[in-house]
């Protein structure tokens, strides 16, 4: 047995062997709140590459998709399903080579250009009027990347204006042209992407050339806008980066980016036990920018903003990065998620990477069909079910050994939120064969209605494809059992649930 104490939970380990049954205990106390949930960790990503804006989130409006002013209905729809409160554009490595002027004004005269990160043609029929329109129709706020590429701090600035600017000026009259008297009021702006790798247009030599490079930018484009918060490019595996960039633009910054990919296929154990890792890894880069702010005097309050994660197979290659993922990617999502809602006081902002047949919750064809990946349905569980406040939660589970984490993980990780009327409790069983049966204790909440909703299936491997788009669906329990304050569950192997309880 091993006893490990994470800042707020307890996982008793055993390792169980075929005499001693998998039986978990979950308890959760209410009336001991850890944190306050920041919905943004529920955060999407889009960009312009492959399918994802162009097939994906916009068709046009001659299009023969059925579609809303250009936008891919049915996309659409779905996107408005998970309640994205966030979404990150227009990149990725795109951002580093985008010139936001190509993308504004009547669409028939914005220019065709060859497009220099993903060496791609890039129409411009998507760009920010479209941007802020769709992200209101899906009710995400809106998170604009600049190009700290080959752009430039004045041209950064001006985007600011044209986006926020009530003045009588040049950009912001630009806004008016379009059609828009009001600002749209951006409040989040990342200061370019990946600027550490040299696959990114423009990227820096070290962190220190990426500080100097931020502070120009937030110096001209706080001075169009004091209100906005601005994101630096943090990395999520080069310590000494994200010290460079703290120490010489730490008072300029209200978050680091943080990126993560966990590359595929791995084996099982190994694939379940990453989001362990992750949470790990934030809350040491987290610890490190405190660090490095009490070291060098540095009084604004910097948090993460883990804008792109997801897991990455083999198969999806640029341009196009198509993959179809299964139960297993679902159990790694719903993992991270619950990770993130846990230290959201830590990393508020996530962007899952991305939304629409980039690495895709959601798919598309250009015949009009449209699947949902076993990912999509837990964001659609959790997402849209989640409260405002993290309760304290406890797990005592078995666990499964992972020979790349190189120690044991809990076979059941889970953690609860609540607002006044509702708590909601996100669990998921990493176990690949044997089922966990799995009690809930509750303190400080009425049990009176319980509500279960699980994704499970019948192997690891079940996806969900074109020709079968309902393989792997959300499905309501039914042998749910509550009595004396406790209710009783089996969880199936492999399975992500949601339970709902009303006062
Ligand atoms: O999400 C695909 C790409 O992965 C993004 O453009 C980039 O930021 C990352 O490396």
């Amino acid at each position: 047995m091993t006893v490990d104490r994470g800042r707020q939970y307890i996982y008793l380990h055993f390792r169980h062997t075929d005499t001693v049954p998998q039986k978990s205990i979950i308890r959760v106390d209410t009336r001991s709140v850890s944190s306050q949930l920041d919905r943004r960790v529920f955060g999407q990503f889009i960009e312009h590459l492959g399918r994802c804006i162009y097939g994906g989130i916009w068709v046009g409006e001659n299009s023969s998709i059925p579609n809303l002013r250009g936008f891919r209905t049915d996309v659409l729809e779905a996107v408005k399903r998970i309640h994205p409160p966030i979404a990150r554009w227009p990149g990725g490595n795109f951002s580093s080579a985008y010139h936001w002027m190509d993308g504004i004004g009547p669409r028939k005269s914005r220019p065709r250009k060859f497009e220099l990160a993903w060496e791609w043609v890039e129409p411009n029929e998507f760009g920010t009027i479209e941007y802020i329109e769709w992200c209101r129709l899906v009710g995400a706020e809106p998170f604009i990347v600049v190009n700290a590429g080959s752009g430039t701090p004045e041209e950064a600035a001006a985007w600011v204006e044209y986006c926020n600017s009530t003045r009588d000026t040049y950009y912001a009259s630009l806004r008016r042209r379009d059609g828009y008297s009001e600002p749209f009021n951006v409040r989040l702006w990342g200061i370019g992407n990946e600027l550490y790798g040299r696959w990114q247009v423009g990227f820096c030599v070290d962190g220190a050339e990426c500080a100097r490079r931020t502070i120009e930018f937030a110096n001209l484009m706080k001075r169009v806008d004091k209100r906005i918060e601005l994101v630096g490019v943090g990395c999520d595996n080069d310590p000494e980066w994200n010290i460079d960039i703290i120490k010489g633009a730490g008072n300029y910054l209200d978050y680091l980016s943080v990126h993560t990919y966990i590359f595929a296929p791995k084996k099982y154990e190994d694939l379940v036990a990453a989001p362990s890792l992750i949470e790990r890894n934030l809350l040491s880069i987290y610890e490190s920018i405190h660090r490095t702010c009490r070291k060098y005097g540095i009084s604004t309050k910097i948090r993460l903003a883990f804008d792109e994660w997801n897991v990455w197979y083999r198969e999806a290659v640029p341009p196009m990065h198509v993959q179809f993922t299964s139960l297993k990617d679902a159990v790694f999502t719903g993992l991270v998620l619950i990770a993130l809602e846990r230290i959201s006081w830590a990393v508020p902002i996530a962007g899952f990477a991305q939304t629409v047949n980039v690495l895709p919750l959601i798919s598309t064809s250009d015949d009009g069909r449209m699947v949902l990946s076993p990912q999509y349905h837990v964001f659609e569980m959790f997402s849209a079910n989640a409260g405002d406040k993290v309760a304290w939660t406890s797990v005592l589970c078995p666990s499964i050994y992972s020979e790349e984490a190189e120690t044991n993980i809990p076979a059941v990780d889970a953690v609860a939120s609540f607002n006044q009327d509702k708590m909601f409790l996100h669990i998921v069983c990493r176990n690949a064969d044997e089922p966990v049966e799995c009690s809930i204790q509750v303190a400080g909440f009425d049990l009176r209605d319980v509500r279960h909703r699980y994704l499970a299936g019948d192997s690891p491997d079940d996806k969900n494809t074109f020709e079968q788009p309902n393989n792997v669906m959300p499905r309501d329990g039914k042998d749910i059992s509550v009595s004396n304050g406790e209710v009783k569950l089996t969880l199936q192997p492999c399975s992500v649930h949601l339970l709902t309880f009303s006062r």
